[in-house]
This record gives C-alpha cells, structure tokens and sequence, in this order.
C-alpha cells in the first residue's frame, strides 16, 4: 500500500515537472513572436457546433482562394453535404472543377468532379509545388487547425497578420533581412513567410450577401477548415453528454441501493 502511495507521488510530481519544463520551453520559444488574439469561435467548449452558414462561405473562399495553392486531401466532395448542403446544391458547387484521371486509352486526361472525387490537388507534387511558391511547398490544410497550437486562432492570424513592407520599422527589416518582395507577416514564426497575402476585402463575393470583409472572410475560411479538421466533433461531443448524463443517472441509482442494503445495519 505505501509503495503504491510512493510510486503515485513520484508519478505526479514527474509530471509536474514535465508540465512546467513544457510551459517554459514554450515561454523561450515564443519571445519574438506575437501570440494571435483569441476570438470566440462557433465550435468551441463543450456544446459548441460548426455554424453552417460560415462554413458554407468558408468552402467559398477556400476554392476560390486557397484551393490554388493549397491540398485538402483527406476531403471528397461529397463531404460537403454535411455542412446542410444538397446533393444537387454540391453539384452545382464543383461544376466547373476538372480533376485528372486516365482516359479509356490509359492517357492521362482532366475530366469533371465528380461527389466521389478527393478534393483536387493543386500541384502534381511537393517539389513542383515548391518551385511554384518561391522554394516552399503549401502545406495541406485537412489537419492544419489541428495541428497548430491555438490552430483557430493562429490561422485567423496569419490570414490577417500581414505588415505591408511601407509600414515595417528599419530595425524589423533590418532585424529579419527583408526586401520588397518578402512578405511579413506578425503571427508566423520567423515572421518571413513564403505564402503572399491571400485574402482582402471583397476578396470574394458570398454568395448569401454577407459583406466580404478580410475579417470575415478569414473567420469563414476557419470556420470551414475546422469543420475538416474534425468533421465528426459534434457527434464526439453529443455522445460525452449522453456519458456524463448516464453516469450521474447511475451515481444515483448506486447510493439508492446503497442506502437500501445497509438500512438495517446502522
Ligand atoms: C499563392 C499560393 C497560396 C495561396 C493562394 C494560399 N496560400 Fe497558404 N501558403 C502558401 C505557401 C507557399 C505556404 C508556406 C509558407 C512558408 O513555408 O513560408 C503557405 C502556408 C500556409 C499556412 C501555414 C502556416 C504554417 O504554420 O505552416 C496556412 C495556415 C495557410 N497557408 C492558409 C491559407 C489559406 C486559408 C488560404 C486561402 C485563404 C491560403 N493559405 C492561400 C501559399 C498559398
């Protein structure tokens, strides 16, 4: 018994430690960069669901934006019907998108998307990528908000973090090594980033009339990646309600029966 005890404290204060040597690497690695603020996001805490309607203007600007440079691969288009669209409302969606495949004669050849297709891949390759976008190839966003600390938070910022090179300090150009033609941007680590601003106002034109702001179009664009970071969460999260719920349904019915089996004995 007292070994056990022993061997819990030890177990939590390593943790502990761990915890703390974690936070103040992170503390080091963060002293030049800017955290980007924290917005409220539709899909955030316990309850929350992805807002369609965002989601919806965020494919928008994805395929008419982003989808030039970058992948989402682990995406078809028939995935799209679960952000409340129809399957003819889908089709007419990717109409105009042409996907490569192999003729009848084994040659290649583009053809029209179909919903069982993948998401087109802007580039063949990394490498043809790459050399398309100034040396560094545009990572796939199936898993970016996921996969980045804060990752709502901190693609809205890179989407929105842009400094024009007019209104960067001598020591920021100097400190950085920048030219005319580097792009700063004040969320990104390193701040040199290969990837040109995307988004402006009216950028796009929504289709439901909201106003095309870069505030909102980058708020969309979240709102969609995250629906394909995690398309599933909202099951994830109505099924740990029904958990807690049994749970607590049980707790209750045990102390009934406790009390039930030991009224005899005080
Ligand atoms: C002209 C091509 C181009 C377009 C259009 C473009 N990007 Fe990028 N993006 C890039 C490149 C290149 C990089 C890699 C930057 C680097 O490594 O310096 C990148 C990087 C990123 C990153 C990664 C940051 C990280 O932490 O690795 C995100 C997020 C991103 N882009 C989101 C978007 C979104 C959202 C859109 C559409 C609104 C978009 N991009 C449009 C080329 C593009």
């Amino acid at each position: 018994m007292r070994k056990t005890i022993v061997s819990a404290a030890i177990a939590v204060a390593a943790l502990t430690a761990g915890a703390v040597a974690i936070a103040a690497e992170t503390v080091t690695a963060s002293e030049s960069e800017q955290k980007p603020p924290h917005r409220h996001w539709h899909f955030e805490g316990p309850f929350g669901t992805y807002d369609r309607a965002a989601a919806q203007r965020g494919y928008q600007v994805y395929a008419e934006v982003c989808s030039a440079c970058h992948s989402l691969q682990l995406l078809a288009y028939r995935n799209l019907m679960e952000l409340d669209l129809t399957e003819n409302q889908v089709k007419s969606l990717i109409k105009d998108i042409q996907v490569p495949d192999l003729g009848d004669d084994g040659q290649p050849i583009e053809r029209p998307a179909r919903l069982s297709d993948s998401f087109r891949k802007p580039f063949a390759n990394p490498a043809i990528a790459a050399a398309a976008n100034n040396g560094k190839a545009p990572p796939d966003l199936s898993v970016m908000i996921k996969a980045r600390e804060d990752g709502p938070d901190y693609v809205h910022g890179i989407l929105t973090g842009y400094v024009p090179f007019d209104k960067l300090t001598p020591e920021q150009i100097k400190e950085f090594n920048l030219t005319k033609d580097d792009n700063f941007n004040k969320y990104y680590p390193g701040h040199r980033i290969a990837m040109p601003p995307p988004l402006a106002d009216d950028k796009v034109t929504y289709a439901d009339g909201t106003k095309a702001t870069l505030d909102q179009e980058a708020s969309d664009v979240v709102e969609f990646l995250a629906w394909a970071s995690e398309p599933k969460m909202e099951d994830r999260k109505r099924t740990g309600v029904r958990v807690i719920l049994f749970l607590l349904a049980m707790a209750g019915l045990m102390y009934a029966v406790k009390r039930q089996v030991w009224a005899d004995k005080h």
